[in-house]
């Protein structure tokens, strides 16, 4: 092979790579607009195993219940990563999280002021009575009285909102 082809053939493969390269870049690019998760979704086989690691009462939650008593709470709020303020604050990755810190919504005063962090527990609280739990909160709901649904709502909002169970020790 004489040298000019040569040169026009380490072109070509130098131009192909740059693309290979390229092109799965811009494929997360399109693949990323704020409506879509950036992670791909939590498969049913996941979700059945971090239920399963949840602790105790929310492990033995009934998922597809809770998902039936957040269907009171979707007019307000989103729950997926990356999700939109709505009436209410989306919900992706609110246990562990300050109390009204969510970026961009703007709380009531009551909630900016309280000086806790999300967990089951406080969310027990929070979603049988919001009004006496928190005094001059914004969210217009009367609770959830029953305290099953309470649990499985919590425990279906753990699996779709991004909880990760601390470690076993
Ligand atoms: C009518 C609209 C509405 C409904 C229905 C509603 N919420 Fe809310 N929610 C809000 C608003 C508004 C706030 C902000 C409250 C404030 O600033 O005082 C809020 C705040 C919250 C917060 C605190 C978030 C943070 O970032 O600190 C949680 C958790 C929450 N809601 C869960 C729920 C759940 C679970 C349900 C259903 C069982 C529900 N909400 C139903 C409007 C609603």
């Amino acid at each position: 092979m004489n040298r000019p082809a040569l040169i026009v053939l380490a072109v070509l493969a130098l131009t192909g790579c740059g693309q290979g390269e390229a092109s799965p870049q811009n494929a997360a690019t399109r693949a990323s607009p704020a409506s879509t998760p950036a992670r791909p979704a939590p498969t049913a086989a996941d979700k059945a195993a971090l239920l399963a690691a949840l602790p105790a009462p929310y492990n033995a939650a009934d998922l597809d219940n809770g998902r039936r008593a957040f269907a009171r709470c979707r007019s307000c709020h989103t729950i997926t990563e990356g999700g939109s303020n709505m009436t209410g604050p989306n919900l992706y990755g609110v246990f562990g999280r300050q109390a009204g810190a969510h970026p961009g919504f703007n709380y009531s005063t009551a909630m900016k002021e309280a000086a806790f962090v999300w967990d089951g527990a406080r969310l027990d609280d929070w979603l049988e009575n919001p009004r006496t739990f928190l005094k001059g909160t914004k969210m217009s709901f009367a609770g959830i009285p029953d305290p099953t649904d309470r649990r499985d709502v919590i425990a279906f909002l753990k699996v779709e909102t991004g909880y990760t169970p601390p470690p076993q020790s």
